[in-house]
């Protein structure tokens, strides 16, 4: 068998012991007869799995007792809308942090639903960044205050989180359980599950409980957070294959910990970095100081060398690098489950072409 070196954005690359443990469960789960995706949702099989995953996330995450672990569907691209629609009341404002491209696609969804206040705007400037703590411009007493923890397309990132009097949300679909976070520093938190956790077609949302009673009364039972927290995100059927795939990620994060998780993060990332920054041929395209440890992203002197440089590094089995579609160059996004071994070989790969083309 080989594996490639999958720098895909998301969805992307899982540990290698969790698809095989998944493989070897699939056409008969510990003995039950059929696979997990064939079974009820609320059997005893199915049920252990799911639990597993709420007392991982909530082990991993150290979450509070006042909130809630939520799986739910429709992605992250959902909770754009699904945060206002429950969070933002008639006449309140939400400050939202427009970072890039995923903060706009948030901004657009809160604005159907309510008023917004840009609190900080950087998300057309190049090179790419995150705003200072010290830029925000936050509104007394507003709903809520969003932001983006991580520009998976950009490849800039919060390295520390600000602190609000408002209930801070945080979209953190491409670094959640990258790094330790306080989950008390938050009202909310939601992550699509395919870049760090799974397969795609499930949403991690942590909500402290007293926020879902904002909800006005004509929501939509589905989209009510209040609804999901009673069911224990059951009210209908779950994805269940992606949430037991969740279990498995988990339950090895657990074993390795955290934090040493977020160490070995930041050394694939710092690898990387030292390798573009040693060189005049390839250039970051995010200030140093919000350079993000999850998606890579660098540019070379021209297109054409770009498109070359994507086609060599597949033929040698390193997928996944063009840079999303909307702002071109290369991005190796190398999340939790990402080799170190792959960065070493990236790295010599880099070195190699900017030696024949550079
Ligand atoms: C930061 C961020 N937010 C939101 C999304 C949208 O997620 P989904 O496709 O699960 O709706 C993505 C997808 O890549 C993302 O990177």
């Amino acid at each position: 068998m080989s594996r490639a070196y999958n720098f895909g954005a998301g969805p992307s690359t899982l540990p290698p012991e969790v698809l095989e443990e998944a493989q070897r469960d699939l056409v008969d789960f510990k003995g039950a007869g059929m696979s997990i995706m064939e079974m009820s949702h609320r059997g005893k099989e199915y049920s252990a799995v799911h639990d597993e995953a709420v007392a991982n996330i909530r082990k991993l995450m150290a979450v509070p007792d006042d909130y809630a672990v939520l799986f739910l569907q429709g992605g992250a691209s959902l909770q754009f809308a699904m945060v206002p629609m429950n969070l933002l009341g008639p006449g309140q404002t939400a400050d939202y942090i427009n970072s890039g491209a995923w903060a706009a696609k948030a901004i657009k969804e809160a604005k159907m639903v309510g008023k917004v206040n840009i609190a900080a705007d950087c998300g057309k400037e190049i090179p790419t960044r995150v705003p200072a703590i010290g830029e925000l411009k936050l509104t007394p007493g507003a709903a809520y205050v969003h932001m983006t923890s991580n520009e998976t397309i950009s490849g800039a990132q919060w390295k520390e989180f600000p602190r609000t009097d408002s209930p801070l949300v945080a979209d953190m679909s491409s670094d959640i359980l990258s790094r330790p976070v306080n989950v008390a520093d938050l009202g909310l938190i939601y992550a699509g599950a395919q870049k760090n956790l799974g397969p795609a077609g499930v949403v991690l949302v942590i909500i402290r409980k007293d926020l879902a009673a904002r909800a006005p009364a004509n929501l939509a039972t589905m989209l009510r957070y209040s609804t999901h927290i009673e069911e224990n995100s059951l009210y209908n059927t779950p994805p269940c294959f992606s949430i037991y795939i969740i279990t498995l990620v988990t339950r090895l994060l657990l074993k390795n910990g955290l934090d040493s998780m977020f160490r070995q993060n930041r050394e694939k990332a710092a690898k990387l970095y030292a390798a573009i920054d040693a060189s005049q041929f390839y250039r970051g395209t995010a200030v140093p100081e919000c350079r993000s440890d999850m998606n890579v992203t660098f540019r070379l002197p021209t297109e054409e060398l770009e498109e070359k440089f994507v086609k060599e590094a597949s033929k040698l089995g390193m997928k996944g690098l063009k840079g999303h579609r909307s702002v071109g160059g290369i991005r190796a996004s190398i999340y939790n489950a990402f080799p170190a071994a792959g960065v070493d070989a990236f790295v010599a790969f880099m070195k190699g072409f900017e030696a024949a083309n550079g």
